[in-house]
C-alpha cells in the first residue's frame, strides 16, 4: 500500500482523480509547474493533507489564494466533516475551482469564492493558507476572516521561524501569538512546516 492510499483510505479514488485533473487541466492551464507532475502526491496533494490533525472536527475551513486547490482540496477529500471555502481572486483559477470542486462531486461542502481576502467577509474556524504570501501580510489578510478562537495555519517552507521573527509586531498589535510545527501526513513522506497563529491567552 502506498502512503496515499493509507492516508486517504475510502477517499483514495477522489485523491487520485484530483490528481488527474492537476495533472491534465492543472498544467494545461498553467496553475501547475510542467516539472510538478511526477510529484504531485509528495509535494502537493501529501503536503496538504499534513495540516488535517491540526484541524478540529466540523470546523468551517477557508483556504485562502487556492489557486488550483491547495491546500483546501485534499483536506475537503480528506476530512469529510469540513465546510471548505476555497478563496480564489483570479478568473481562470477559480473557473478550475469549481469545474474541479463539481467533478469530484464536493459540490455540497465546497464552495469557491471569487475574491481577494481582503474583499471577503465570512469568518471561518480555521483559515488555511500556502504560498500566498510573506507571513506577516498573510496574517493582515486572513485573521479578518478567522472566527474568534478559531486558528491560521500557514503551510511554510524553511522559512518559517524567520517570517514568524518578522511577524512579531503584527502579532501583538492584533493579540496573537504563532507557533513553528512540524508535521507529516503519513511516517514515509517528509514532514513539512506550519505556522500555526492563535489568540494570545491573557
Ligand atoms: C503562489 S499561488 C499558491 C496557490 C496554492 N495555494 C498552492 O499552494 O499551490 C498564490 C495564490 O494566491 C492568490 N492570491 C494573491 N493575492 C491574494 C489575495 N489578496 N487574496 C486571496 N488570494 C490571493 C493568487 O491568485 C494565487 O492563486
Amino acid at each position: 500500500m502506498t502512503a496515499a492510499e493509507d492516508v486517504f483510505g475510502a477517499s483514495y479514488e477522489s485523491a487520485s482523480r484530483y490528481v488527474d485533473i492537476l495533472s491534465e487541466r492543472g498544467i494545461e492551464w498553467g496553475l501547475i509547474g510542467p516539472r510538478e507532475g511526477d510529484r504531485l502526491w509528495d509535494r502537493h496533494v501529501l503536503n496538504s493533507a499534513a495540516l488535517a490533525d491540526l484541524i478540529p472536527n466540523g470546523s468551517t475551513l477557508a483556504d485562502v489564494g487556492s489557486g488550483a486547490g491547495l491546500p483546501g482540496i485534499p483536506l475537503a477529500i480528506l476530512r469529510p466533516d469540513l465546510q471548505v471555502a476555497l478563496v480564489e481572486p483570479l478568473l481562470r483559477r477559480s473557473t478550475f475551482l469549481a469545474q474541479a470542486v463539481e467533478e469530484l462531486e464536493l459540490t455540497d461542502r465546497v464552495t469557491v469564492v471569487r475574491a481577494r481576502a481582503e474583499e471577503h467577509r465570512q469568518r471561518y474556524d480555521v483559515v488555511v493558507a500556502r504560498a500566498l504570501a510573506p507571513l506577516d501580510r498573510l496574517i493582515t489578510w486572513c485573521n479578518p476572516l478567522r472566527s474568534p478562537g478559531g486558528a491560521i495555519l500557514a503551510l511554510k517552507g524553511r522559512s518559517a521561524a524567520d517570517e514568524l521573527e518578522s511577524a512579531q509586531r503584527t502579532l501583538a498589535v492584533r493579540r496573537l501569538v504563532g507557533e513553528v510545527l512540524s508535521v507529516r501526513a503519513h511516517p514515509s513522506v517528509e514532514p513539512t512546516t506550519v505556522v500555526r497563529v492563535i489568540e494570545r491567552r491573557s
